[in-house]
């Protein structure tokens, strides 16, 4: 069965608390909470501010996704702010492994997302740290967008990567153009965590989307 987390960049803003309450109804497990800084991606979101905002309206777990430069600025505000994970871009970090090691140790699982031109080979050597690997299925910074069609073979190699290190435990995640027509491909492929912003926020029914989407 998989991880369902609605993305909040396609929520109505003007009443954020609202419509993460509407999607916990709805049967969503996680939130998932788009950071952008308008430097590593051309998109400019919103900080810890707006999580610690919402962080009292549900019980989900608040999935942050770290689409910003040096993300170790600014983890232990995410954390302090409600934050249950986090996952910072391979892009942004120079120092990975410390950055990954620096969420961990403030015990939070940690995830690596990696855009879509970015090959896996640059989680090889720490793929036994992460608890999560983000597999960016359309190019960070909005969302709406088509699902990259390449994707869905990084998935299967990376869940042979997983499975030939005995990594039974660490999820993969998908995030980007997933409808009910593409959740069925990716999780085919061996996605677990399945985000998604458009199918859900844009519907008036959103049970039936997260459904759709299972
Ligand atoms: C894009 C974000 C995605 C996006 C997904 O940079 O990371 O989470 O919100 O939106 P949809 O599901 O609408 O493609
Ligand atoms: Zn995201």
């Amino acid at each position: 069965m998989s991880i369902i987390a609605p993305s909040i960049l396609s929520a109505d803003f003007a009443s954020l608390a609202e419509d993460i309450k509407d999607v916990e109804h709805a049967g969503a497990d996680w939130i998932h909470i788009d950071v952008m800084d308008g430097h590593f991606v051309p998109n400019l979101t919103f900080g810890p501010l707006v999580v610690s905002a919402v962080r009292s309206y549900t019980k989900l777990t608040f999935d942050v996704h770290l689409m910003i430069q040096r993300p170790e600025e600014y983890i232990a505000a995410f954390i302090a702010a409600g934050a249950d994970r986090i996952t910072v871009h391979a892009e942004a970090c120079i120092h990975l492994h410390r950055v990954i090691h620096l969420i961990k140790e403030a015990g939070l699982p940690a995830g690596v997302a990696l855009n879509p031109a970015t090959p896996l080979s640059a989680i090889e050597n720490i793929l036994d740290d992460l608890d999560l690997v983000l597999i960016m299925t359309v190019n960070p910074g909005f969302g709406g967008q088509q699902f990259i069609p390449q994707s869905l073979e990084k998935i299967r190699q990376l869940k042979g990567m997983l499975e030939a290190r005995g990594l039974h435990q660490t999820y993969i995640q998908v995030d980007g153009g997933i409808n009910s027509h593409t959740a069925a491909l990716v999780r085919e492929a061996g996605a677990h965590v399945l985000v998604a912003g458009n199918a859900v926020f844009t519907q008036q029914d959103r049970a039936a989307a997260i459904a759709s989407l299972r």
